[in-house]
């Protein structure tokens, strides 16, 4: 059960499908451009989208403004210093901004920086540097519990041909763009000897932090009587710094974090930092968004609250299974992703069934859900031009944090099984127009009928 009560409530408008199927058209087909008031259960997103608690409302109001050393910074330093065991800090308005300044900072042209999965805000940084992301997660059968794993082998091989363009190397936690699938403890060891074998530093992306100490206190036995705040400071010991959103795990609207040991990287991201965001001690932020994130990291840690988070996730996860609708197994820390290249075989991935399956969802029943396939990761080879399109395409349904109770989530799912159930009528999709970097955010679309 919730281990929380509701103390204020925000209003559902309740459509028809006829004025969702309206609704959809003006939007060009994208879910990204639907108003909100026109979406029954909003699952497109589970960043900044979570309820904040009681304490952290309170703490808005005693949030200091002061341009520089603020005591809401203060805050921040002391719960900062207790998680994240890093020499140095600066507060980001959200993950992205930490992406850019990181990149800029450490990547040249031609540049090649390995993880699990790049998300795709960190894929576009890395490529608007002159750089290249390069994905070596783990084949799934490997570690079915850790399907997050880097495969030390290929990340081997791959700094052992490319030293010299690979500046450093990252870890995503959860790994977001591969199904929110957890990175083992001994995983994220043995990628930080790797990198040192190599002289290469590695960076954390650290959204989702403490449901990945969680899932490690869950299945790597070693640390199933560890605190999780002691696991993370653990996970990242075996790094050289972080990219943090603090919209996923500090559970706010807004916020973020970039932490390094390095001083050189420090006083550059400092000065970046100064042109792009604002003075060292707020960073974007207002005192009252930073007091905030700060109690905010904290209640993400809470054991309780990660249980209850983790095993709302399962139940939709196991209700889907139960129904036949394939998905992602065993499910990650934030989200379901339903397998729709399974679902649709007749529809080819330059159609974009994984599209075609979240529309679907819309206008059954309101829900909003995003589409991490083909539109999201495809890539075109620099040198070839060829596109390389993701071995899945999937639909993203990410739970807010502490947003939606257990019967809106049963309604979720009466929706997306009714949907399956009528899969071979479904047809595919065309981009009308796009732009070229993150363009399910913007592009056009039609049905091909
Ligand atoms: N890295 C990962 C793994 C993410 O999931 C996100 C955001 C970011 C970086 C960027 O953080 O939004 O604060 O700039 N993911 C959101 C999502 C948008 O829906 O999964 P941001």
């Amino acid at each position: 059960m919730e281990p929380f009560k509701i103390k204020m409530i925000e209003h559902i408008h309740i459509t028809t499908k006829e004025e969702r199927m309206n609704v959809l058209e003006k939007s060009k087909n994208n879910l990204f451009n639907v108003p909100s008031d026109m979406v029954i259960i909003d699952l497109l997103t589970d960043s900044g989208t979570g309820a904040m608690s009681d304490e952290q409302w309170s703490s808005i109001m005693t949030g200091d403004e002061s341009y520089s050393n603020s005591k809401s910074f203060n805050n921040l330093t002391k719960v900062v210093n207790e998680i994240f065991p890093y020499t140095y800090f600066l507060p980001v308005h959200q993950g992205r901004a930490a992406e850019g300044i990181l990149s800029s900072i450490l990547i040249d042209k031609g540049s090649h920086i390995p993880s699990n999965n790049h998300f795709d805000t960190t894929a576009a940084n890395i490529l608007k540097c002159g750089g290249f992301p390069i994905n070596l997660v783990c084949e799934h059968s490997i570690d079915p519990l850790f399907k997050g794993n880097i495969d030390l082998l290929k990340l081997d091989e791959f700094l052992s041909k490319n030293v010299d363009i690979v500046p450093y190397c990252m870890v995503t936690i959860t790994n977001n763009a591969g199904g929110g699938q957890p990175v083992s403890l001994s995983n994220i060891e043995d990628v930080y000897n790797t990198c040192k074998k190599y002289g290469k530093k590695l960076f954390i992306d650290a959204c989702r932090f403490a449901e990945n100490s969680w899932f490690i206190k869950q299945r790597e036995p070693l640390y199933s009587d560890w605190d999780i705040i002691d696991i993370s400071r653990r996970v990242f010991s075996f790094s050289d710094g972080a990219t943090f959103s603090a919209k996923k795990d500090a559970i706010v609207n807004i916020g973020g974090l970039l932490l390094m040991n390095d001083l050189d990287i420090f006083n550059k991201a400092k000065n970046e930092l100064i042109i792009r965001e604002g003075f060292p001690t707020y960073g974007g932020l207002s005192g009252r968004d930073i007091n905030a994130m700060s109690v905010g990291l904290r209640e993400g840690c809470d054991e309780k609250y990660l249980k209850y988070r983790t095993s709302q996730v399962s139940f939709m996860h196991d209700k889907l299974v139960k129904a036949g609708v394939p998905l992602i197994s065993p499910p990650g820390g934030h989200a379901i992703y339903i397998n729709a290249g399974e679902i649709l075989p007749h529809i080819p991935s330059d159609e974009y069934p994984a599209h075609a399956f979240s529309l679907e969802c819309y206008i059954e029943g309101g829900i909003r859900s995003v589409e991490v396939g083909s539109v999201m990761l495809s890539i075109t080879e620099p040198d070839t031009g060829e596109t390389i399109y993701p071995k899945l395409e999937l639909v993203r349904f990410a739970i807010p944090r502490r947003t939606y109770t257990e019967s809106h989530l049963l309604y979720v799912i009466d929706i997306i099984i009714s949907v399956y159930n009528r899969a071979k009528d479904i047809c595919g999709i065309r981009i009308v127009e796009s732009p070229e970097l993150l363009r399910h955010f913007s592009a056009s679309f039609e049905w091909i009928r």
